[in-house]
């Protein structure tokens, strides 16, 4: 088989901010003055304990991107980074939250960056960029409204979904349901992070009150048959990333995550890195873990990026021209 880096892949869950280098946002921090070196440890690598450390020095690295180049920037480093892991398209969330406070006008400038920089990526490397406003859980549901009229005012070729990340025990998927149902309404795909620190009465509400159609992580489906069975039934793609769940501490080693058991059941898998110099992770070691733990090859790398192309929220003519690049390697 092709070597595994040189596979192309389709990376379906990243945020963008989360995949920011620990070098750049150290460079930045030295710009612009502001102390940071309580989130990094001696080697120079994001230092957290635990989930809701890790969403703190997160939002910690967010206080040095301040402006629409600072993410113009980091959107080119992080598209370098997948590139060169061999990722062909990929889909990155993005929070006006943290660009520009959920405001539209403000959140207009951020985007038009991040897509110049995307656009710019696309001609010198291949690679292909979506965003997916992202709304964050534990900022609350007022700011999720915020979050979703930047998503209704800038839905089109480039930013194709919503979405909600942060702390799955804070609020009720009902409480954004208003934020969901104006995403909804301008066509933009829907997902929530779900099942993976709530256990499945977290994913079933996000599926209830959200109406999505990919579930971000899910794989606490695992702990209910009739779930997995209705995930499965029901098409539901499940972006999962175990590389992020093993680093935060969600299972003690690759072997037990339940990637393997999910996919035998039937339901559609697709893998990602979700944050990846926070975990250590790229697209080519989640492979190289999947070949290694469980035997993955050919036939289930194949099916990982036509499950991710199908899922993929974007229009039908890039769908067309990533699935020629497919047929091509
Ligand atoms: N934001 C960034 N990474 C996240 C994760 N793994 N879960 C929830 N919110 C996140
Ligand atoms: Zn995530």
């Amino acid at each position: 088989m092709t070597a595994l880096r040189d596979l192309p892949k389709l990376e379906l869950h990243l945020h963008l901010e989360g995949a920011a280098p620990p070098a750049f946002i150290r460079d930045l921090a030295k710009r612009k003055h502001i102390d940071l070196s309580r989130i990094f440890d001696a080697q120079g690598a994001y230092a957290y304990d635990g989930f809701v450390d890790f969403l703190r020095v997160y939002e910690a690295a967010c206080t040095v991107l301040t402006s629409p180049q600072d993410f113009h920037d980091l959107t080119l480093a992080v598209l370098e980074q997948s590139a060169d892991q061999g990722v062909i398209y990929t889909e990155a969330f993005l929070s006006p939250d943290f660009c520009g406070g959920g405001d539209v006008v403000a959140w207009r400038d951020y985007l038009a960056a991040i897509e110049a920089a995307a656009t710019q990526a696309e001609a010198q490397l291949g690679i292909t960029m979506r965003g997916c406003v992202t709304c964050i859980r534990h900022f609350g549901s007022d700011k999720a409204r915020y979050a979703a009229r930047c998503a209704q005012e800038t839905a089109g070729r480039f930013i194709t979904g919503f979405g909600i990340a942060g702390d799955e025990n804070m609020l009720h998927p009902r409480d954004f349901a208003y934020a969901f149902d104006a995403a909804r309404e301008v066509g933009l795909g829907l997902t929530a992070h779900a099942g993976e620190w709530g256990g499945p009465d977290s994913v079933r509400a996000a599926l209830q009150d959200l109406r999505v159609s990919r579930i971000g992580h899910g794989v606490r489906a695992i702990e209910d048959p009739v779930l997995v069975d209705t995930l499965a039934e029901q098409g539901v793609v499940l972006e999962v990333c175990p590389g992020s769940n093993v680093a935060l501490g969600l299972y003690p080693s690759l072997d037990l995550h339940p990637v393997d058991r999910l996919r035998r059941a039937g339901v559609a898998v697709t893998v990602s890195t979700d944050d990846p110099p926070f975990f250590h992770t790229t697209m080519t070691r989640e492979y190289q873990g999947l070949a290694d733990h469980f035997g993955w090859d050919a036939p289930e790398f194949d099916s990982l990026a036509q499950t991710a192309l199908q899922a993929a929220f974007c229009d039908p003519e890039t769908r067309a021209a990533i699935a020629r690049k497919l047929e091509a390697r």
